[in-house]
C-alpha cells in the first residue's frame, strides 16, 4: 500500500448522446508513477478523469484501483477508495479560510472518528484527537504547498497560482492512493510551474507533508511540466488513445506530432 496502487483503465468508453467523448481507452498507471494524459482540446481528457473519479459512470469498460472496481462504485464512495482530484476550473470555498478548506476536506474522517455523532453524544468520542490530527495534517499540507502564512486568509483572496496549490493540498488532506490533477499548471508563471513540478514529484515519492507515496495521474497542456516529471504519457485524440510511452518516445511519435499540429492522421 505504501508504494501506491496500480490503476487499470480497461476499454473505457463514455458517450454523450451521439458523441463518443472517450473511445475504448486502455492504459495502466503503475504504483509510484506520475502518468500524464495529454491531447488537444476536446480530446476527452477531463471526461476520462470524470469516469475515474466517479463524476460520470462510464458507458462501458472497467476501472480498477488495486482490487477495487471504481466503475461499480457510486461517486461518493470513490473518495473513500482513495482517489482524490483537482478540477480544471478551481473549486474552492472562496469565503472560507485556507485552513477551513482543508478541514472540510477531512469531514468524513472526522465524522467516522465520532461514530457519526453518536459517540459524541455518549461522551465516547475520539473527536478531539481526530480534530487535532486533522488540523496538523492541514498545516503540514499548507507548509508543503507554501501557504502556511495564508492559513487564515479567505481562499478566494489568494492569487491564482496559490489557489491551484491549495486545491492540491485539499486533495492530499484526504490521504489518497491516487491523485488526479486536471491542468494544475494552467495559468501559472514559469517559477510557479517549476515549484508545482517539484511538489508533484514529492507527492509521488512520499516526501511531502509526511504522507505516503501517492500515484499521480496528470492532465496537463504545459509540455515543460509533462516532459519534465512524467514516468509515462498517454496521448488521447478525438477520445481515442493514439500513443503511449515515455516522454522521449512520445516526443518522437509521428501520430502525436500530427495530432498537435492538427494535420490529417497518417495513412
Ligand atoms: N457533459 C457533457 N455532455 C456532452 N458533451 C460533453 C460533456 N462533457 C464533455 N463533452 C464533450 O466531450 C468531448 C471531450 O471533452 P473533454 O472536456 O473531456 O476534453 P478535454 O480533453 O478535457 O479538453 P480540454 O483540453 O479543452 O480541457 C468534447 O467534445 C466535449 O464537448
Ligand atoms: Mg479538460
Amino acid at each position: 500500500m505504501t508504494q501506491g496502487t496500480r490503476l487499470v483503465v480497461d476499454a473505457v468508453t463514455m458517450r454523450f448522446g451521439g458523441l463518443t467523448a472517450v473511445d475504448g481507452v486502455s492504459f495502466t498507471a503503475e504504483p509510484g508513477d506520475i502518468t500524464a494524459v495529454i491531447g488537444p482540446n476536446g480530446a476527452g481528457k477531463t471526461t476520462l478523469f470524470n469516469c475515474i473519479t466517479g463524476f460520470y459512470r462510464a458507458s462501458s469498460g472497467r476501472i480498477m484501483l488495486g482490487e477495487t472496481a471504481l466503475h461499480r462504485l457510486p461517486g461518493h464512495r470513490i473518495a473513500l477508495a482513495g482517489v482524490a482530484r483537482t478540477f480544471q476550473n478551481i473549486r474552492l470555498f472562496g469565503g472560507m479560510t485556507c485552513l477551513e478548506n482543508l478541514l472540510v476536506a477531512q469531514h468524513r474522517r472526522l465524522m467516522a472518528a465520532s461514530w457519526f455523532g453518536i459517540g459524541a453524544v455518549l461522551g465516547l468520542s475520539r473527536y478531539p484527537a481526530a480534530e487535532r490530527e486533522a488540523v496538523e495534517r492541514a498545516r503540514a499540507w499548507l507548509e508543503a504547498t507554501d501557504l502556511l502564512d495564508r492559513a487564515d486568509d479567505a481562499a478566494g483572496s489568494l492569487p491564482y497560482g496559490a489557489q491551484r496549490r491549495l486545491e492540491i493540498a485539499r486533495a492530499m488532506c484526504t490521504g489518497p492512493r491516487l491523485l488526479c490533477l486536471d491542468e494544475p499548471a494552467a495559468g501559472l508563471n514559469p517559477r510557479e510551474s517549476a515549484a508545482l513540478s517539484q511538489l508533484v514529484r514529492a507527492i509521488r515519492d512520499g516526501t511531502a507533508a509526511g504522507a505516503d507515496p501517492c500515484s499521480v495521474l496528470l492532465i496537463e497542456h504545459d509540455m515543460g511540466v509533462v516532459m519534465g516529471i512524467s514516468d509515462k504519457i498517454v496521448v488521447l485524440d478525438h477520445g481515442a488513445r493514439i500513443a503511449m510511452g515515455t516522454p522521449a518516445e512520445i516526443r518522437a511519435d509521428p501520430n502525436v506530432i500530427a495530432a498537435y499540429l492538427g494535420e490529417d492522421e497518417p495513412a
